[in-house]
């Protein structure tokens, strides 16, 4: 990429971080702006906003030593540019006179982007500030999930919003979205012929989408005392794959295309129901710093959802997510119904042809099949055809997001209808039910397994993306993809 980039009329020619001295910042903003320097992508002024009693030095202080943390291998001609381009406001969230100092900062520069890096509690203030101080004029304003904690917080937040921003100016983050694998979904789905007309309910048995994270809540107790796994991970990251595994083809590649179709299916997705949810909690999450000793927030939740669309009605649509499981890997599995007539006798009919996407920590799509296995008989063999998708230099999801923010670009972002129609989906079952303990290491509490119908369990993803495991028909087998074969 070339190192100098054309500004369009809809280019920020600035950048205002709100929270800069915040975790966020540290571990995942200052890393994607050097990304974005090195690359070309980043040329205006980074204004950081807080009230930390820094100056410019420190602030560019911490900036190098988050990327002395986070970016292994950088060249100095990129911090320093980067260390150039930072400017620093102190001051607190609630003072007009902050907001003065910040438009002084902003000079001549008429299409800023804000970036909203600071707990949920702070938007509105912020906003209202940002609004009156004349900052907001021609800006756009990117916002950190969570975004609301239900539907009825989520609308009010969208109201706070528009007050002051109109909708195309807003950009709420789901760094899902960002994600290059989960980018992959939409493109591998619709740009291949093979796979189209078998994606639907005449071929389709069941799809599966498995979040598991080995860590536990690792200091975080308080937020997540606030959230628990449906608000922190199902209502959006995880949605929003089902967005994508389930969308119809949208009409063309626009953002607006793109996401009226994820509308649709969230719309097409009935609200849950408790008995098709399972919450569960590791042992040990109550004596975490900040959790209730009798908290009954969950770390785990398993769920059943029923797409009621033309193409997916009467597949379910199985959905994990928990923390403390024995690996950390997101997978989605897609599995096909079996051949109408077993020809050779030999297929065990609970062991389905699938398609597995791996979307993280390493990247995979495998697809299952059977092939005969040599000799005499006719038998067959379970064989997965395994590409192994890593390409050096991939972005970062951030990197991605927040260069698309500064080009106005919105379709990684979701919109307000997108975000409220996903809340409409888990707000029935949000803080309420049973919780069953499990222990740490564990897939979970065992009775997610009779959310699952049928002879085949769930799919537990292995600790890297050749192997997993599936309980069927009361066994477990592991599948084994080509070892240190070939990858493309
Ligand atoms: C965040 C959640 O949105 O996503 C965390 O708040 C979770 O609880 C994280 O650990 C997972 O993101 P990733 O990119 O590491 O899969």
């Amino acid at each position: 990429m070339s190192a100098t980039i054309r500004t369009t009329r809809r280019d920020a020619d600035a950048l205002v971080i709100f929270g800069v001295t915040g975790d966020l910042s540290y571990r995942k903003i200052f890393p994607a702006l050097y990304h974005l320097v090195r690359r070309g992508r980043l040329t205006v002024p980074v204004i950081g906003v807080a009230r930390a009693g820094w100056n410019r030095e420190r602030l560019v202080e911490r900036m190098k030593e988050s990327l002395r943390d986070f970016v292994p291998e950088r060249e100095s001609a990129h911090v320093e540019r980067l260390a150039e381009l930072l400017r620093y406001v102190d001051g607190d969230y609630r003072e007009a006179g902050t907001f003065r100092a910040l438009r002084e900062a902003l000079g001549d520069a008429a299409r800023p982007l804000h970036y909203l890096a600071i707990p949920p509690s702070m938007f509105q203030t912020v906003v209202g500030h940002l609004g009156a101080s004349g900052c907001a004029t021609g800006a756009r304003v990117v916002v950190e999930k969570p975004f609301g904690r239900d539907l009825a917080s989520a609308r009010a937040l969208n109201r706070t919003l528009h007050e002051v921003f109109d909708e195309s100016s807003i950009l709420r983050i789901d760094h899902y979205l960002g994600k290059e694998p989960v980018q992959n979904l939409l493109y591998f789905r619709f740009a291949n012929t093979f796979l189209e007309p078998l994606w639907n309910r005449n071929y389709v048995a069941s799809v599966q989408i498995t979040m598991a994270e080995r860590i536990g809540v690792e200091g975080r107790g308080r937020f997540y005392e606030e959230a628990g796994a449906i608000r922190d991970v199902i209502q959006n990251h995880l949605l929003q794959i089902v967005g994508l595994l389930a969308m119809e083809p949208p009409v063309r590649s626009d953002s607006e295309s793109l996401r009226d179709e994820k509308v649709k299916v969230f719309k097409s997705i009935h609200p849950l129901e408790p008995r098709s949810v399972v919450r569960g909690q590791y042992r040990g999450y109550r004596s975490e710093p900040g959790v209730a000793p009798d908290s009954n927030v969950e770390t785990y939740a398993a769920l059943c959802l029923t797409v009621d669309s033309w193409r997916w009605s009467g597949v379910p649509f199985y959905i994990r997510a928990g923390k403390r499981l024995p690996v950390t890997a997101t997978e989605v599995v897609v599995d096909f119904k079996p051949p109408p007539a077993r020809v050779f006798g030999d297929l065990a009919p609970d062991q389905p042809n699938y398609v597995r996407f791996r979307l993280g920590p390493d990247v995979a799509i495998a697809i299952g099949a059977y092939a005969k296995r040599a000799g005499p008989a006719m038998q067959g063999r379970e064989v997965e055809l395994f590409v192994c998708h890593e390409q050096p230099d991939e972005m970062d999801a951030y990197e991605r997001l927040i260069g698309d923010a500064l080009i106005g670009d919105t379709t990684l972002f979701a919109r307000q209808d997108e975000v409220e129609a996903a809340w409409e989906i888990v707000d029935p079952v949000l803080g309420s039910g049973h919780v069953h303990e499990y222990l740490p290491g564990s897939w979970g509490p065992s009775a997610a397994d009779d959310l699952i119908v049928g002879r085949c369990g769930w799919h537990d993803p292995g600790a890297d993306g050749r192997h997993w495991t599936r309980s069927c028909g009361g066994g477990t087998r592991i599948v084994h993809s080509a070892p240190n074969g070939p990858s493309g």
